[in-house]
Order: C-alpha cells, then structure tokens, then sequence
C-alpha cells in the first residue's frame, strides 16, 4: 500500500460515514452519541484522518446500531497502481495447484494445472490460467476420460492457446468442438463444461476469464425472495412474448393495476378495442407505437417495456479465429495495433474480448484506449509490451512480459508498444461490465447537475 493509496480510502470511508449518516437523518454529533463515539472521533473518521481501525469500528457500529448493511458501507482499498494493476509471471507461477478428475477406470489422475493470473478486489473477474493434463484422441463428447464439471454462477470468456478440446452440455446433451490458438467462446452460468488437450508434444492452455454480473452482486436478494420468486420474476424469457409479458407483469404488480385497468387506460388514450386486449393479455409483442402507449400509461420508458427475442442465441458461444477478420486501429493508414474480436453474446453485451497484435516500428502515438469496462490483459506472445497509462494527472508506464497479466480500471486511458526492433506483441484483452451498467449510468444522468460530483464522495450534509 503506498500513502496516496491508503489516504484516498481514508477519505472515501470518511465520505462513506458521512454519507450514511446522512441518508439516516443524523449530524455528525446525533451519530457519535448514538453510537456511542468521541465526537472528535467521529469528525477525524469522517475527515479521513483517523486510522483504518477507527473507521472499520464506526463502521460496524453503525451495521449494529442502523438497520443498514455492513457491506453498503464498506469500501474496498483501492489495490491498483493508479487503475492498473500488474501480476508477474513468477507470481503467477507460485499459486500453482492441481485438479484430480476421475478418468474411464474411475481412478482419480490429475486433469488441470490452475494458476491465477491478474485481478484486483475493485473488479469483479478471477481470470485463470488453465493447462488442461487430460489428454484425448478423438472429439467426442461422450468420451469416457473427459469430466464435466456442474457449470458455476460466473459468467466465462475463455480464450485458447494450443490444440485443446472444448465441450459444454445442454440439457445433457454433450457438445465438443476442437480450438486452436486464437478461438474463443463464452459460456452461460451454469453451463456444464470441461477441456482436454489434443497434443502430447506441444500441450496446450487456456485463459478462462470468469466473472460474475449483476445477478451475482444481487445473490442476497436472491436468497431473501427465494428460487420461486426469481423464477416467477423471470417468467420464461426463451422467446419474445414470454420476456414481454414476464416486464409487463411485473410492472402491473408494482403499479398495483389490474389487466382492465391498464385497458381502461390504453382505451382512454386511443387505442384499438383487439390490441388492447392482445397486449394486456400478454399474448403479443407490442409494435413500436404501442410500446410507447403502453409505457405512457405504465409511467415507465419505452425502453423498460422492449426484449430482444434470444432464442437464437444459445447459452455457449464459440467463435473460430480463422472465421473473424482482423482490423486496424486506430487508424488503417497509421495503425498502433491490429483487433480481432473474440467470442460475442448479445446475453452479455458489455463482454468485449480481443485478441491483440501490438505492431513493431510503428510511428503513432495515437492507439489510446478508454472506456467504461473493466479490463484484462495477458501477454501470450514472446515479446515484452510497454504500456502507458494515464489517471487524471498522473502518467505511468509497466512493461508486460511474456505470463504476466494485468488489471485495468474503467475510464483509464491506456497504450501499448513494443520496443522498434522487437516482433509484434501478442495480448488477449478481455473487458467486462461491471457495476457502472447503462442503468446506473442513466440514474446518474438524471442527477441534479451541481451535485454530480458529490456521488464521487459526499461532503455536505443535505438537511
Ligand atoms: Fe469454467
């Protein structure tokens, strides 16, 4: 931890108390007697002045006191240098551990070797790298040697380096299909999957970027609702007029309004007796008029009321590199890199993979990248690669050797290069969403302008 680092998460669990104590209608003063605190304390926390073991205490004093949860008030240390965080390959190399899978005979053998590779406790990935033991001849999904495991609650880019065997199940049925360097895919939560090496000589790995999404920052309401619950809230989204009537049930519920009521309301404002009663019956999908219609008398966006049908787009998706052209960026007449995209799912739209080819005696400075997910790096190739980053003021610059991996926060703007007389650099970047979802974003748009920056880190007390 370095004394800038350790000072902002001071300040932000200071802003944090303060924050709370806010939207609990307490003064700084209301606080300190409730919770029984020196009042010179309680400033000193909320200033950012005291010791992390001050405000962790206040902070469970106020989980204890207020009906508000422990992990809401909670702020994580900031572990990057700047937004970047990098983990070496020897690094890597010492979280070295086995998996034992049964193989045809029943005997437990090993089948995985498992290393982490980058990640950070401000994001929400655990990519691993994985080099498959098991070894098979043929692809099929049945073979004896090859074990599944139950599918898990993360979400899965992998990327692939080597000849290795992939195979998922769905609705147990088994799938296999053989990848190379440069496939890739993704894998629905919970989807049944396993993979095996091909080549005894040359074995081959994978880069399994695992992650988990909204659902699995939302798993404590899931556990107070219950299976049934989330089940009813989801309806059966397989096709469009399932997703469809699943939203507008649930908003018919929130309004506490009735089928005829929202007829009564649809009839007022002009619309045909038939539709009408197609629409609230949930049995079509309302055109692009009458979604508005609709939204209008649910007091809703139109938005809120729109699925997109995803019955073609199944749970597992594999993308071949030899399928998927490659481009240049960020120019073609001054490029700093050639893309080719990896494996995409409209389920995850903010799941942005590439494969990366950092071009040598390239004479730009121009290949910058900023955007609002959170980022993996993994150096595949033989060649260092320079990156420079940029955090508000401050301008930093690492080099990513080969097996090193690294961490990129949201917003930090970033480059890579490799040095003129070196072959081109080989990076797999995996971006993800994280909590900064369009929804949030849309909420925060809404925000009074002049307080905006007060959701960075509260300072006033509101009443
Ligand atoms: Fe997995």
């Amino acid at each position: 931890m370095n004394e800038t680092r350790d000072k902002r998460h001071l300040a932000a669990l200071g802003s944090r108390i303060f924050s709370e104590a806010n939207d609990l209608k307490r003064t700084p003063e209301a606080l300190a007697e409730e919770i029984e605190f020196d009042i010179d304390t309680i400033h000193a926390a909320i200033d950012g002045r005291s010791p992390v073991e001050t405000a962790e205490a206040i902070i469970r004093a106020m989980a204890d006191k207020y009906p508000v949860s422990l992990a809401d008030l909670w702020v994580e240390p900031d572990d990057t240098e700047s937004g970047v965080k990098i983990m070496r390959d020897e690094e890597s190399r010492a979280t070295l551990r086995f998996f034992d899978r049964k193989d045809r005979d029943g005997d437990l053998t090993p089948y995985y070797e498992y290393r982490d590779t980058a990640m950070s406790r401000t994001a929400p990935f655990k990519p691993e790298w994985i080099q498959p033991i098991r070894l098979v001849d043929d692809a099929d999904p049945d073979n004896p040697d090859v074990a599944y495991n139950h599918g898990h609650l993360m979400h899965q880019c992998t990327f692939f380096i080597g000849e290795v065997n992939f195979y998922w199940r769905i609705a147990g049925q088994g799938y296999c299909t053989e990848m190379n360097t440069g496939d890739s895919n993704y894998i629905s939560p919970f989807v049944p999957h396993s993979f095996a090496g091909r080549n005894p000589d040359r074995p081959g790995l994978i880069l399994a970027v695992t992650y988990g999404g909204d659902v699995r920052r939302a798993l404590g309401q899931f556990g107070l609702i219950g299976p049934n619950s989330a089940d009813e809230l989801a309806g059966n989204p397989t096709n469009s007029i399932g997703a469809f009537r699943a939203r507008l049930d649930r908003y018919l519920a929130a309004e506490s309004l009735n089928r005829q009521d929202l007829a009564d309301r649809l009839l007022a404002g002009g619309m045909d007796r038939t539709r009408i009663d197609m629409l609230t019956g949930g049995n079509e999908v309302p055109t692009a008029d009458e979604t508005v219609a609709l939204a209008k008398a649910l007091h809703i966006r139109a938005e809120d009321l729109m699925v997109t049908p995803l019955e073609d787009e199944g749970p597992v998706t594999v993308r071949y590199a030899g399928d998927t052209p490659e481009r240049l960026y960020p120019k073609v007449n001054n490029p700093a890199y050639r893309m080719r995209e990896l494996a995409r799912t409209r389920r995850q739209p903010g799941l942005k993979g590439f494969d990366l080819s950092v071009l040598s005696g390239v004479d730009t400075t121009e290949g910058q990248f900023r955007h609002s997910l959170h980022q993996y790096v993994y150096n595949y190739g033989g060649v260092p690669v320079s990156v420079l980053w940029n955090e508000g003021e401050n301008e930093n610059a690492d080099i990513i050797n080969p097996g090193d991996s690294a961490y990129i926060r949201p917003m930090v703007s970033h480059s890579f290069s490799v040095a003129p007389d070196q072959d081109e650099g080989r990076l797999v970047i995996v971006r993800i969403p994280g909590t900064l979802s369009d929804a949030v974003i849309d909420e925060f748009s809404t925000f009074a302008v002049e307080g905006r920056s007060r959701v960075a880190g509260e300072t006033k007390q509101w009443f």
